[in-house]
């Protein structure tokens, strides 16, 4: 069961008409929520960041707070896991195909949808996951949860081609950015090194959750620019968004990442994340 634009119905029954500028321009920004035990993770957060998508591409928020978790608690009641993703896409509605926004205004398109969440497989977690490096071709707003995702998801396909589940991205031949649809984490000498949250970057619920867990727990952090040469040398790579969690990266283009398998970090991050969400989310 899914949400549009007021109504909920089955996923199938939903329709967007062709001239909305989500299909012709990539024109919105979304947000991506899991769920867990039917309570979504972060919500504030999340909705904190799709407002600064919103203010990003200069469209009204078209609810307050208390009614998106009105529309989210209602969708994620009408579907049956109890852990779950939420999709929450706004776009700039529906007019006559011209680049200017429509004036005057047009209702914006609400859609809300829900697919289950597996947490990663087990095997993924005992041997990481394979990845190669890119140029970060995209442009210069990558603080912005758009919907326009052409860049994404050519420099994701780049990984599937090659094998590998995910590509780092490279700005100007120098440092490490992110991942094509998740943040990256460097080890070195048993600290955490994380990019800086600027305008190259999306700013990562579960990144701040990595940070927030090492601060609590004594692990040595830095958050600066990366280079190159750092993430190849790194003793230990990691990987975190909302629907893969925390996961370790052991090869790089072909190569082993430290000792080929994932390492203390990661099973020490993995572990505490594992147990703040638990606290957070599970406790009744
Ligand atoms: N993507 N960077 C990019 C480019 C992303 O697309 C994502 C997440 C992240 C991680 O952010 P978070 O921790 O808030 O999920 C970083 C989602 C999962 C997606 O597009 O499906």
């Amino acid at each position: 069961m899914i949400y549009l634009n007021g109504q909920y119905m089955p996923i199938e029954e939903a329709k967007i008409p062709v001239l909305d500028r989500g299909f012709i321009f990539g024109d919105g920004v979304y947000e991506v929520i899991p769920v867990y035990s039917r309570r979504a993770f972060r919500l504030d957060e999340h909705l904190k960041r799709l407002q600064h998508s919103l203010d990003g591409i200069r469209l009204a928020n078209p609810h307050s707070d208390a009614e998106w978790a009105g529309i989210l608690g209602e969708v994620i009641a009408r579907n049956e896991s109890d852990d779950q993703y939420l999709y929450l896409h706004i776009t700039r509605g529906v007019a006559k195909r011209d680049h200017a926004f429509p004036y005057p205004p047009v209702a914006p398109t609400v859609f809300v949808m829900s697919n289950p969440l597996p947490t990663p497989a087990a095997s993924l977690l005992s041997s990481g996951i394979s990845a190669v490096t890119a140029q970060d071709n995209r442009w210069l707003r990558c603080d912005i949860k758009a919907i326009s995702l052409l860049p994404n998801v050519l420099l994701r396909q780049m990984a599937i081609d090659a094998g590998c589940a995910e590509t780092l991205l490279i700005r100007d031949n120098d440092f490490l950015t992110e991942g094509a649809a998740s943040n990256i984490f460097v080890v070195k000498n048993g600290a955490l090194l994380a990019p800086p949250k600027d305008n190259l970057m999306l700013p990562g619920i579960t990144y701040d959750v990595m940070l927030e867990i090492a601060t609590a727990n004594n692990i040595p952090f830095e958050v600066r620019r990366i280079s190159v040469a750092e993430v190849f040398d790194a003793d230990e790579l990691l990987l975190t968004s909302s629907t893969r969690e925390v996961l370790a990266i052991t090869r790089l283009d072909g190569k082993p990442v430290g000792t080929a398998s994932p390492g203390p970090m990661f099973q020490r991050m993995h572990a505490l994340y594992q147990e703040f969400k638990h606290n957070v989310m599970r406790a009744k």
